[in-house]
């Protein structure tokens, strides 16, 4: 028997994106646009921040989250035994992965889902299977009709990390329709407030559906990815076994503190949504005037396919060279897509400048 388990063995660690020290560091450069995790370019959320800075008994152990859970509980009208919090919605996942998944079990969701969820369902050893997108949406049909009776969880990201696109609660509803109570769906709504304002995307709060949990996350609109904070709602059965599994001090104590005053910090959640709506504009109108479509996002971030592989990564050292940090998508799995979040107005035009340079030469642009 080897030491590591071969599912292990041919694991990808996930690389999170550079950073802009290192960047800076390796091409000489004083300004960088790190525009490759979708993260808040404002900055952590003021009202965190001011929450931090009083005295923190950091001597004590944390109570697993339990303040942050009666104040999400409150502040969406459930009981505190619907509420998870803990490192992350991906610590969150991590606990769904241990605490429902047996060996002959198999996950199922799309191809090229969120890297963070393969890495986690991968590292479990199950069968974890996908179907394709349609023209960059989930083909929520297709994955109803691959359910077999070994599935357990199925993952579906809304808005949908790495293209960006939602779907709509009719097109949830009539999947769930086909999805046996044993399956357990993750909804993982890292983005809902980028959404949540578009007609057709749902709030999932409403639903009552005994096996679906949600997840959402401080990490992107309270700009908090930093700390590690992330929460789920959830029927109490679910949320009560996950608890089991669950790391038993998270979050931290800082953690919990800024993500109860984050909530209620309306006036920094609405100028990063300003901000990001303005730069999908600018971005999407730049590009296409280049030639270039960008997949329609209801996110902090634009996919764009290209050519080929060879592109992705020319156009993806090309921007790093002039200071601007994008993701490029191989370990997703889609070869020849990148993805670029909203920046700063002035992170924005850099990546715009530098990509008419790559693209464009005396205003005929070669795409
Ligand atoms: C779809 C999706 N889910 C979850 C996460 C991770 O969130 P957290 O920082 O709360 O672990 C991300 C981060 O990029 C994401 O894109």
């Amino acid at each position: 028997m080897p030491l590591v388990p071969p599912y292990i063995e041919s694991l990808r660690p996930y690389e999170p994106g550079r950073s802009i020290a290192e960047v800076q560091r390796t091409y000489g450069l004083t300004r960088v646009a790190k525009l490759a995790s979708n993260e808040n370019p404002l900055g952590p959320s003021p009202l965190a921040l001011e929450a931090l800075r009083r005295p923190l008994a950091l001597n004590y152990y944390p109570n697993g989250g339990l303040d942050l859970r009666e104040r999400l509980a409150y502040g969406f009208d459930l009981k505190v035994s619907n509420v998870i919090a803990a490192s992350g919605s991906d610590s969150i996942m991590s606990g769904i992965i241990r605490a429902f998944l047996c060996d002959d079990d198999e996950v199922l969701t799309t191809d090229a889902a969120f890297i963070g969820f393969q890495v986690l369902a991968r590292s479990r050893g199950v069968a974890y299977r996908t179907v394709p997108y349609r023209d960059w949406q989930y083909d929520l049909q297709a994955l109803a009709s691959a359910i077999t009776e070994k599935t357990k969880i199925i993952y579906l990201a809304n808005p949908n990390n790495p293209t960006g696109t939602i779907f709509s609660k009719t097109d949830f509803d009539a999947f769930y329709a086909h999805v046996p109570e044993r399956v357990l769906i993750i909804l993982d709504e890292a983005y809902f407030e980028y959404a949540k304002d578009t007609p057709r995307y749902p709030d999932s709060m409403h639903y009552r559906y005994d096996n679906v949990i949600t997840l959402r996350t401080f990490s992107k609109i309270y700009g908090l990815a930093g700390l590690r904070v992330g929460y789920g709602f959830a029927h109490e059965e679910l949320i009560k076994n996950l608890l089991k599994v669950k790391l038993p001090f998270e979050p931290s104590e800082p953690a919990q503190r800024a993500a109860i005053a984050a909530l209620d910090d309306h006036e920094f959640v609405h100028r990063a949504l300003e901000l990001n709506a303005r730069g999908l504009r600018q971005i999407n109108t730049a590009l296409k005037q280049m030639g270039i479509d960008a997949v329609p996002s209801s996110a902090n971030f634009v996919m764009l396919p290209l050519e080929s592989a060879n592109e992705a990564s020319w156009l993806t050292d090309e921007l790093l060279q002039r200071g601007v940090i994008i993701r490029p998508l191989a370990s997703f799995g889609l070869p020849n897509c990148v993805r670029v979040s909203t920046g700063t107005d002035e992170d924005n035009q850099m990546f715009l400048d530098a990509m008419e340079v790559l693209y464009c030469k005396e205003g005929i642009c070669r795409r």
